[in-house]
C-alpha cells in the first residue's frame, strides 16, 4: 500500500485496532454490567491494586502478593504475568496479535515507588515482557532497550526463546491478510492493553503496563504503553496512571503523565482521567473512531477510570474484594 493510501486510510490504526479487536472481542469475560458498586467517591483501604479491564486473575495475583506483605513492584509483576501467559488473550504476552508480517512484538514498561523506569520495546520470542523490563530497570544503566537487543538481554538474564505466535493468532492474521483492508469502526473491544497500578499497605506505589500493540500493525510500530509518561506514569508523592486503547492518541497527549500531574494540581483520579480524555477528544475529530481508556489512583487510596467510549472496565481488588467496574465514558451519542 502506498503511504499516502495508508495515511488516507487509517486516520491512523484504527484500523489496526479494529481488525485486531474485533478478533479478540469476546475471548475475555464481558465487563459485568456493575452489580459491583462503584467506588469513586470514597478511598479503598489499602493495599490496593486496579487494572484495565476484567481481568479478575491478574488483580488476584498482584494482591496476593500485597496481602502477604510484598511490594507493590512485585504484586505490579506478578499480576501482569499472569496476562502475559494468558494464550487465550490476543492483545498482551503470547498468543497476541502479529504485525502485519505475521510477527509478534511486545512492549512494556514498569516503574517503582522511588520514579525508576524499565521498558522494552519490539521485543520478540519472550514471553514476559514485564520480567524483562524490570531486569532493564534493575540490572542495566539504561532505561528503554528495543528489539534484537533487549531480546539478547532478556536471553542473557535467563529467559527462554519461545514462539508466541498461536495457532489461533495465526489464524485470525491469515483470515486478515486476505483483504488486508483498515476501515474505521467504532469501539467494540472489551480488552487491550492490561495497565496495572499497586498499592502496597504503606502506601508505596508501582506500575506496568503490558501489550502486544495494535494488531496487524505496521513492522516496527511502538504505541503508548512502554513509554513512560504516555502508557504509564507514577509519582509516589502523588498517585499513578495508565491507559489502554490506540496508543497514538495516549502517546501525542502524555497521558498518564498528564492525569498524574492534573491530581498533583488537585484534581481527583477520576477528574484527571475525565480531563485527559477530554484533551483527546477536544484534538482529535475522529475521536468517534477510537478507544482509549484511563485508570488512576492517587496516594489516599482514590480511585478513578474513564474512557472515550463505552464497553472499558476496570478491576479493583482491594478490602478483600475484586470486582470488575464498567467505565464511564465521554461518547454518549
Ligand atoms: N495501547 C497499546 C498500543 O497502542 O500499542
Amino acid at each position: 500500500m502506498k503511504r499516502r493510501n495508508f495515511i488516507q486510510n487509517t486516520a491512523l490504526g484504527s484500523l489496526g485496532v479494529v481488525a485486531g479487536t474485533k478478533a479478540i472481542a469476546g475471548t475475555h469475560e464481558q465487563a459485568k454490567s456493575s452489580s459491583a458498586e462503584s467506588q469513586l467517591d470514597k478511598p479503598y483501604k489499602l493495599p490496593l491494586v486496579i487494572a484495565t479491564w476484567n481481568v479478575p486473575n491478574a488483580t488476584e495475583a498482584a494482591y496476593e502478593v500485597l496481602k502477604n506483605g510484598g511490594s507493590s513492584l512485585d504484586a505490579v509483576e506478578q499480576g501482569c504475568r499472569v496476562e502475559e501467559a494468558n494464550a487465550e488473550g490476543q492483545s498482551v504476552g503470547i498468543g497476541g496479535l502479529p504485525d502485519r508480517d505475521g510477527n509478534v512484538t511486545l512492549d512494556a514498561c514498569i516503574m517503582n515507588p522511588q520514579g525508576d523506569y524499565g521498558a522494552v520495546v519490539y521485543l520478540q520470542n519472550i514471553k514476559h515482557p514485564i520480567s524483562v523490563a524490570r531486569k532493564v530497570m534493575e540490572e542495566t544503566p539504561h532505561v528503554l532497550m528495543a528489539g534484537s537487543g533487549a531480546e539478547k538481554f532478556a536471553v542473557s538474564q535467563g529467559f527462554p526463546r519461545e514462539n508466541l505466535l498461536t495457532e489461533a493468532s495465526e489464524k485470525a492474521w491469515k483470515q486478515w491478510l486476505v483483504e488486508a483492508q483498515y476501515k474505521p469502526i467504532i469501539n467494540i473491544e472489551n480488552h487491550d492493553t492490561i495497565g496495572m497500578l499497586t498499592i502496597d499497605k504503606n502506601g508505596d506505589i508501582a506500575g506496568g503496563c503490558t501489550t502486544s500493540g495494535l494488531a496487524y500493525k505496521m513492522a516496527g510500530r511502538v504505541g503508548d504503553s512502554p513509554i513512560i509518561g504516555s502508557g504509564l506514569f507514577i509519582d509516589n508523592e502523588i498517585g499513578g496512571a495508565t491507559a489502554t486503547g490506540l496508543g497514538e492518541e495516549v502517546l501525542k497527549t502524555v497521558g498518564s503523565f498528564l492525569i498524574v500531574e492534573l491530581m498533583r494540581q488537585g484534581r481527583s483520579p477520576q477528574q484527571a482521567c475525565e480531563e485527559a480524555i477530554g484533551r483527546i477528544v477536544s484534538k482529535n475529530k475522529n475521536y468517534k473512531d477510537f478507544q482509549v481508556g484511563y485508570i488512576a489512583v492517587n496516594k489516599k487510596g482514590e480511585v478513578g477510570y474513564y474512557s472515550i467510549h463505552e464497553g472499558f472496565s476496570a478491576t479493583c481488588y482491594a478490602e478483600g474484594k475484586n470486582e470488575n467496574f464498567p467505565s464511564d465514558f465521554f461518547n454518549k451519542s
